[in-house]
C-alpha cells in the first residue's frame, strides 16, 4: 500500500499547453481520493504523470517517501482502468480477471481463491463463465474492474470509469467499487467530472480548474466553505448565485440598496479588507421566495421547474439573475413578482480576485 505525494508537480505539453501547473497533494495510504473539474483541467494528465505513462516538466512524486517518478510504469505497481476496458473476447470472465495473476505464475488454487473474492465483492460469481460478448455493458466494466484490481496492486488509478454506463448502472457500480476499494484498503484516486459520484464515493475531493488545484476537501468542506468562486459555482447543483454588493458600512453590504444582514464571522472579514468590488454568493437553498416587500430586493419569477418535491425557480432581480429551490407547494408561478430573502449565517462574499472572504470560517 502507499502514500502518494506530489512535490511541485507541472506538466506542459510539447505544444506549450500547461496541463498541469505546481500540484502539491498527498493522497493518504488507503485513501480514495477524487479529482474533479472540468473537461480539461488536467485531472488525466496528473493520473498518468502518476503511473508514469506521461513524462513531467518539474517537482517529484513521491510513494511512501521514495521518489517513484524516475521508475517505468511496470515498476509503479498502478493499476489504471479507463472508461472503455478491454477485454479478451476469447476468454470467460473468470480467466479474463484471472489474467494478471497467471502472467505472474501464482499457483492455480491461489488464482481461484482471489477471482473469487472479487467476483463475489462485485455480485458477479453468476457470470463467470461467460465470455464478454455474453454480458451487458456494465458487467463488462464489472469484469475490467475486477482485473486491475485482483492483482491487489499499490494504488489503483480510475479515470471516469463509469463515464459510459447508464445512470443507475453507475449508481450501482460506484458502491461496489467504494465497498471494494474500503475492503482491499488500496489508496485511489478517482477521476471524475460528476460532482454527485465524487460526493458518494471520496474520502477527499480535488478540485481542479485550469491545470491548477483549487481546494481539496470532503464534500461539505467544498459546498460549506469553497475558498473561491471557482470551486463556489462548480460545486452545488443548481450553482451558486452571485450577486454584486455595495459595501454601505466597514462591515455592512447591500445588493441595489437593499441592505443585506450578514453573519458576525462575515462582519469581521469584511473588516478586514479594504475591497471595494465584492460579489455576494447565495445558495439556491439559502433563498426564500415570499410576497414582493417595497424596499427589499424584489424580481420576476422567468422559470420554474418542478422536480418533485422542490421546485428551481429562476428570477430576475435588478442585481442580476438568481436561482431558488423552494417546496414545490410553495412554487410562484411564472410571471410572477416575488420579494427574496437571504438566509444571513448561510452567505459567502468573494473579493475582486474571486477569492471567499470567510475562508475557513464556516457557511457565513
Ligand atoms: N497529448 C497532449 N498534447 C497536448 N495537449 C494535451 C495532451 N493531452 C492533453 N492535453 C491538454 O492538456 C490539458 C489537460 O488535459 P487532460 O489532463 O486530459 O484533462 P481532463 O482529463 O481534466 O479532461 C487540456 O488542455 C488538454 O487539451
Ligand atoms: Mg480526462
Amino acid at each position: 500500500m502507499a502514500r502518494i505525494e506530489f512535490k511541485g508537480v507541472s506538466k506542459t505539453y510539447p505544444d506549450g499547453t500547461r496541463a498541469i501547473v505546481d500540484l502539491d497533494l498527498v493522497v493518504e495510504d488507503g485513501e480514495l481520493l477524487c479529482l474533479l473539474g472540468p473537461s480539461g483541467c488536467g485531472k488525466s494528465s496528473t493520473i498518468r504523470v502518476l503511473a508514469g505513462l506521461e513524462t513531467f516538466s518539474d517537482g517529484m512524486i513521491l510513494a511512501d517517501n521514495n521518489r517513484i517518478d524516475h521508475l517505468p510504469p511496470q515498476a509503479r505497481d498502478c493499476a489504471m482502468i479507463f472508461e472503455n476496458y478491454a477485454l479478451y473476447p476469447h476468454l470467460t470472465a473468470f480467466e479474463n480477471i484471472a489474467m494478471p495473476l497467471r502472467a505472474r505464475r501464482l499457483p492455480a488454487s491461489e488464482i481461484k481463491a482471489r477471482v473469487t473474492k472479487i467476483a463475489g465483492i462485485l455480485r458477479m460469481e453468476h457470470l463467470m463463465g461467460r465470455r464478454p460478448s455474453r454480458l451487458s455493458g456494465g458487467e463488462k466494466q464489472r469484469v475490467g474492474i475486477g482485473r486491475a484490481l485482483v492483482r491487489e496492486p499499490a494504488m489503483f488509478l480510475m479515470d471516469e470509469p463509469l463515464g459510459h454506463l447508464e445512470a443507475y448502472l453507475r449508481v450501482e457500480l460506484r458502491a461496489e467499487i467504494r465497498k471494494l476499494q474500503e475492503r482491499l484498503g488500496i489508496t485511489t484516486i478517482y477521476v471524475t467530472h460528476d460532482q454527485e459520484e465524487a460526493a458518494a464515493i471520496a474520502d477527499r475531493i480535488v478540485v481542479m480548474s485550469a491545470g491548477r488545484l483549487q481546494q481539496v476537501g470532503s464534500f461539505l468542506d467544498l459546498f460549506d466553505r469553497p475558498v473561491n468562486r471557482f470551486v463556489a459555482e462548480f460545486v452545488g447543483e443548481p450553482p451558486m448565485v452571485f450577486l454584486p454588493v455595495e459595501r454601505t458600512n466597514a462591515d455592512s453590504i447591500a445588493v441595489k440598496g437593499v441592505r443585506i444582514p450578514i453573519s458576525e464571522p462575515l462582519r469581521a472579514a469584511l473588516r478586514a479588507t479594504q475591497d471595494r468590488e465584492l460579489i455576494l454568493g447565495i445558495r439556491p437553498n439559502d433563498f426564500s421566495l415570499g410576497p414582493p416587500v417595497r424596499d427589499h430586493l424584489n424580481g420576476t419569477v422567468t422559470l420554474v421547474q418542478p422536480q418533485g418535491d422542490h421546485a428551481i425557480v429562476a428570477v430576475s432581480t435588478p442585481a442580476g439573475p438568481a436561482t431558488a429551490i423552494v417546496p414545490s407547494d410553495r412554487r410562484p408561478a411564472p410571471g410572477a413578482t416575488v420579494g427574496l430573502t437571504f438566509a444571513g449565517e448561510r452567505l459567502h462574499l468573494f473579493d475582486s480576485a474571486a477569492r471567499a472572504l470567510n475562508k475557513g470560517e464556516g457557511g457565513g
